[in-house]
């Protein structure tokens, strides 16, 4: 049985005064969940990463980067390292949001370093993939896919360190949410390239996570899909209360 991940991508947002508010009010709202399994990870951005890491501490929380650099030192101005990411407490780095990909030109051979990077530390990547409006209207949402798992993923990556989070670039931060039906079909196609990456136990251990405006309202029939194992939440998780009834549509 995959155990739901419920994981905050808190964008370039908060201070740390703000950050503390946040992280309290979740942190004592988990404290309240009814007993079951599920993974909760934060990841706020470089600067809160020590703070929250003590924020955190003794609480099942966990934490994540939003990004790293593939080479573990050197010339790089701006650019932090995935054994730094480790020095702070980051158990998690997202790989490849549509966001690094538009805006600041991350592409599938790029990523490929960078996951092998977090992993490789012994570090889980959450790697994303999806697609453009534009790709969807012209039906190839399968293709386009297809090739941000093929170019990126293989065998030599322990399939235990990776988590994919499914987020249609259309439906991020847009308010526009795939239907559970259309996100299933994705998830379950994504299941079924990395049964041909590694083998049907690798694949079926692998959790799948969606992304792109999960809110409290539409979490809990998302979820109830047999091949979405947990939400990777933009928006909402920087409002604990919103965060909070996320993650408890995993139990319901
Ligand atoms: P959103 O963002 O929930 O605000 O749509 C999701 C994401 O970008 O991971």
């Amino acid at each position: 049985m995959r155990t739901p991940l419920i994981a905050g991508n808190w964008k370039m947002h908060k201070t740390l005064p703000e950050a503390r508010e946040l992280v309290g009010a979740i942190r004592t709202g988990i404290e309240q969940l009814p007993d079951g399994r599920v993974d909760v990870v934060i990841c706020p951005p470089y600067q809160l990463l020590f703070p929250m890491a003590k924020a955190i501490a003794g609480s099942r929380i966990m934490m994540g980067a939003q990004n790293a650099h593939f080479e573990s030192q050197g010339a790089f101005t701006g650019e932090v390292s995935v054994p730094m990411l480790k020095d702070t407490g980051c158990t998690h780095v997202i790989i490849g949001h549509s966001e690094r990909r538009q805006l600041f030109g991350e592409d599938n051979a790029l990523l490929a370093k960078k996951v092998r990077a977090v992993v490789n530390a012994g570090l889980t990547a959450i790697y994303c993939v999806g697609e453009t409006l534009e790709e969807r209207e012209r039906n190839e949402t399968q293709q386009v896919v297809d090739r941000q798992i093929r170019e990126v993923l293989a065998r030599e990556i322990a399939p235990e360190r990776l988590v994919i989070a499914y987020e249609p670039v259309w439906a991020i931060g847009t308010g526009r949410t795939a239907t559970p039906s259309q996100a299933q079909e994705v998830h379950a196609f994504v299941r079924g390239k990395l049964q041909g990456i590694y083998d049907q136990r690798a694949a079926d251990s692998v959790r799948i996570l969606y992304g792109g405006s999960v809110k409290p309202g539409n979490a809990g029939e998302l979820l109830a899909q047999p091949d979405i194992d947990g939400a990777l939440v933009g928006g909402a998780c920087l409002v604990a209360a919103d965060f909070l009834a996320i993650i408890r549509a995993v139990f319901h």
